[in-house]
């Protein structure tokens, strides 16, 4: 084709992708040269490796470059980490401490959600949304991320799919369709596997009870939990959703063993369908276990963990400091963290649900209340809102421990956060997410 051009590639951008100017080559490395189809101002679509980079590795999955899974692959793991460190380092205009690297980058996720569709000739699809469609999804039969359990529940129910042409995956638009998504979770060092499938809450498109007693069979395990979760839209309403145990324990359980100082704590966290829990297991006991050894002082202290979650690491924080209080909105979660204190037998947490901004100001009402020393803050990837910010600055705690799944973000709080008298101490990369572009990243500020 004519439009065809040879061209050399100089750096990556921050997703990732080799630039060659303004122009991003998904699937190139920098310094290669590659023959380009252009596809728009900004973007050109790599026909082929012509002078390959010595950072370039062979993928080893099949579905690399097409899945939007894995956009790293062809990247030598060692460089992925240059690569992730030169990232934050970049956001926050400061040096980095070593990234935290997996010990074994493969099969390493406990949680993958993969997405029923259809074309408009009907066939069925089930796995990972293709790289830079809209929403399209490609029959994954393979991905190196997760275990083989997963590749092989997702083929099963693709299967009890095809022998029902009554059901169909659910269709954005027009609000039509019966399934969603298949959310697969299992435990790395604990105990249980998890299948939840996700159905339109639409009534037109309701679940038989045939259908659905033909889905558990198809799982064949009785030791496996598996959830039906409705999600339930209505115009000008926030999204609902519902769960309901099918077959199965109502939850599964995960161990850590976080090292702090040389001192190794085992302790055990119960995961309810949709609560939040780091989707690396290993790489979340060296999270917790670097970020609470970076903070000083923590032995006696007050400590806020906002954004807690199962309160995994407010409750290892409580081993050491003389009170924690978590505030989480899921109340999954909150009925975990419950569980997770009793199991662990920790005494000195408590635990508040609502959103952090205003479950802080009821708090603030309290006469009783105090302000705490540390404040751990680990919000979903939008960052803190002005709220929460705002709250921070009435703290005025002695240290902030800031972790987070998007440096970006991550680094436009800390920016505000500098401007009310704080400073970086720590910037600690850890690679939860091998092979992709994202980044968990922990920053402890100082006043
Ligand atoms: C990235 S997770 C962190 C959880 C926990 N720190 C951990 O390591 O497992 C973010 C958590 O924030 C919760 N969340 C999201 N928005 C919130 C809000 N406005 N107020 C309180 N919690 C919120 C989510 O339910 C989720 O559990």
């Amino acid at each position: 084709m004519s439009s065809e051009k040879i061209v050399t590639t100089d750096c990556f951008s921050s997703k990732g992708r080799a630039l060659c100017g303004k122009l991003e080559i998904a699937g190139a490395l920098p310094g290669e040269e590659v023959l380009i189809a252009p596809a728009g101002k900004k973007k050109g679509f790599l026909r082929q490796v012509i002078k390959p980079s010595t950072d370039r590795t062979q993928p080893r999955c099949s579905h690399v470059p097409d899945c939007g899974g894995c956009s790293l692959q062809h990247l030598e793991y060692t460089a992925q980490l240059k690569l992730k460190t030169q990232i934050v380092e970049k956001e926050f205009g400061q040096p980095a401490q070593r990234i935290l690297a997996c010990a074994d980058p493969w099969r390493y996720r406990n949680k993958m959600e993969f997405s029923f569709s259809q074309d408009k000739a009907g066939e069925k699809f089930l796995g990972l949304i293709l790289a830079g469609s809209r929403g399209r999804v490609a029959n994954i039969t393979e991905c190196h991320l997760v275990s083989e359990w997963f590749s092989d529940v997702i083929s099963k129910v693709r299967e009890w799919w095809k022998a029902v042409p009554q059901l169909h995956a659910y269709r954005h638009g027009s609000n039509e369709g019966h399934l969603r998504t298949l959310t697969l979770r299992e435990a790395k060092q604990g105990k249980g596997k998890m299948v939840m499938l996700t159905v339109s809450g639409n009534p037109d498109f309701a679940l038989k009870r045939a259908w659905l007693n033909s889905f558990i069979d198809t799982i064949k395990d009785e030791n496996v939990s598996i959830f039906l979760q409705v999600q339930q839209i209505a115009k000008g309403r926030p999204t609902q959703f519902f769960e309901m145990l099918l077959s199965g324990p109502d939850h599964i359980t995960e161990m850590l063993q976080i090292e702090v100082c040389g001192v190794t704590h085992r302790m055990e966290f119960k995961i309810s369908p949709t609560s939040f829990f780091q989707p690396n297991t290993a790489q979340a006991q060296l999270l917790y276990g670097a970020a609470l050894q970076s903070l000083s002082n923590l032995s006696g202290a007050r400590v806020f963990d906002l954004y807690c979650g199962g309160a995994t690491i407010g409750l290892s924080a409580a081993k050491y400091a003389k009170e924690v209080v978590g505030i989480e909105l899921n109340h999954h979660s909150v009925f975990d963290a419950g569980w997770n204190q009793e199991v662990n037998g920790i005494k000195n947490f408590t635990i508040h649900r609502g959103d952090v901004g205003q479950v802080l100001e009821r708090l603030r009402q309290d006469p009783e209340f105090q302000l705490s020393d540390i404040v751990i803050v680990d919000p979903p990837r939008a960052g803190l809102d002005e709220k929460a910010l705002g709250h921070l600055k009435e703290f005025g705690a002695r240290q902030i421990l800031y972790i987070s799944c998007n440096p970006k973000t991550q680094a436009e709080n800390v920016r505000v956060l500098c401007e009310m008298g704080y400073r970086i101490k720590l910037l600690q990369p850890v690679d939860q997410f091998p092979h992709t572009i994202h980044i968990e990243n922990i920053c402890l500020l100082e006043r």
